[in-house]
């Protein structure tokens, strides 16, 4: 009330009796549902003080323009602190290097360089699903990253550069899991909050100055020969800072895209119909069940529409809670004046359950997906899952191709029996796209 008396045209403003922590205690109990409480409290345009910081959301389509379009607010400012907080890489290196680093990655993992992973990534999912067996039980989200984890890492980062083994990748997987759980909440505070996070990132840090110097040592000349990590090297400025960009490469990569390959497929099982349509399509491009390792091409995916439509429609159901920018200039967002330092909070999440855009909302329906031009690489109006305008996620592209060969592979192969009902997204996180909430456990064998 004190601020809005203040400054009548900024946003309503959320926060507590305590001030430092603001309204953070409930919203960092479960920041999703607390957006949407505050949101059929205040309207779409409200401002949460937390932890000494105002962050203002944006939840309704008023204001995406101007998040993704205006010179008012910057990317680089908004992700800065949370970059050296998660991997120790200081702002003027990071200024330094994100130009460069992210027409890098956008241009490697564009559409039309795809097929350069297309081949390997399939090798290499074949060689891990190969460690399942042809029959078990286990909890789907471990065993889609047990397959997708090793056979992506092998296909960017180079085979044998990061631990993927069986023999080594268990004290791995643990400081890596402890590393991304937290990420979150260590992204955003000092690290002396977060004892066993902090460990676990030391850890991975001193294992990338392993990973980096093999990646170095192997380099090859012929630009054609390297791994996105050898690339990545050879643009960076300031050598030392090349495990700390290295682990967050293979945070970025693995973070959103496991979590929903799960969901994809859980959607998929969960609706028989559905099922039904993507075994057809399976069989009328690659003949019936018990061929042994098929290989699938770009053009075989292009000939499978409909479970890329089942991957951005997962995509879309699953996306992060919160992107940010930071407001560097006062902006105009509805009838509000939002103030220069706010951390601006637009919520793919919300966004993507507006019934204007995404009718029945809450469902899952791939077809809606038929209305894209997929062929120009146009997503629906009002997905903004990665990002929009000139930072859109640069491994858009290849999450999607990477879901949808995991998704083509893992259903050619198995069958599966359902063991317990389908779990529902945590509302535990902001940052990124949902975990689920309890474990979803399955019986698979080889189809015959
Ligand atoms: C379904 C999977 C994914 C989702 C939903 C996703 C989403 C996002 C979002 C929302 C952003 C921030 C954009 C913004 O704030 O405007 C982002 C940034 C980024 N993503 Fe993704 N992403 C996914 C997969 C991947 C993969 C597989 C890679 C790499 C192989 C990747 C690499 C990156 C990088 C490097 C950035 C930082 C860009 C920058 O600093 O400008 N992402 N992603």
């Amino acid at each position: 009330v004190l601020f809005q008396l203040r400054n009548p045209s900024s946003p309503p403003c959320i926060r507590s009796w305590i001030p430092w922590f603001g309204a953070a205690f409930q919203f960092g109990k479960a920041p999703l549902e607390f957006i949407e409480q505050a949101r059929s409290k205040h309207g779409p345009v409200f401002t949460i003080f937390a932890l000494g910081k105002r962050f203002t959301f944006v939840t309704e389509e008023e204001g995406t323009e101007a998040f993704f379009k205006s010179k008012d607010l910057n990317f680089e400012q908004a992700v800065q602190q949370a970059v050296e907080n998660a991997v120790s890489v200081p702002a003027e290196a990071f200024y330094q290097n994100h130009g460069n680093l992210y027409s890098m990655l956008k241009g490697k993992m564009g559409p039309s360089n795809l097929y350069v992973f297309t081949g390997t990534l399939c090798k290499e999912l074949h060689e891990h699903m190969a460690h399942l067996g042809t029959e078990g039980t286990g909890n789907l989200n471990d065993l889609v990253r047990q397959v997708m984890y090793p056979a992506v890492v092998n296909t960017l980062f180079g085979k044998g550069i990061c631990p993927t083994s069986q023999s080594e990748i268990k004290e791995f997987e643990e400081h890596f899991q402890k590393y991304d759980e937290d990420f979150e909440y260590a992204s955003q505070m000092p690290e002396c909050f977060l004892r066993n996070w902090s460990k676990s990132k030391k850890w991975l840090l001193k294992l990338f100055e392993k990973v980096v110097s093999d990646a170095e040592r192997t380099n090859p000349s012929e630009t054609t020969s390297k791994t996105l990590l050898q690339h990545l090297l050879d643009n960076l400025q300031g050598k030392h800072l090349a495990p700390n960009y290295g682990l967050l490469m293979l945070w970025a990569s693995q973070a959103n895209a496991v979590p929903i390959a799960f969901w994809t497929l859980v959607f998929i099982l969960s609706y028989p119909s559905i099922y039904k349509k993507i075994m057809e399509d399976l069989t009328s491009v690659f003949g019936k069940a018990g061929k042994d390792k098929i290989e699938v091409s770009e053009e075989d995916l292009k000939k499978l529409p409909f479970i890329k439509w089942c991957t951005l429609e997962a995509i879309r159901l699953r996306s992060p809670g919160a992107i940010t920018k930071k407001v560097v200039n006062p902006i105009r967002i509805q009838n509000f004046t939002v103030p220069a330092g706010d951390l601006l909070m637009l919520s793919p999440y919300w966004l993507h359950r507006n019934p204007k855009y995404f009718p029945d909302p809450e469902m899952f329906k791939p077809d809606r997906w038929k209305e894209a031009n997929l062929e120009k690489n146009a997503f629906l109006d009002s997905f903004v899952a990665f990002g929009g305008g000139k930072h859109q996620c640069p491994g858009r592209w290849f999450a999607i191709m990477e879901i949808q060969l995991f998704v083509v592979l893992f259903l050619y192969k198995y069958e599966f029996v359902l063991l317990d009902a389908v779990p529902k997204e945590s509302p535990l996180h902001l940052v990124g796209t949902q975990q689920p909430m309890a474990p979803f456990r399955v019986q698979y064998k080889c189809r015959e």
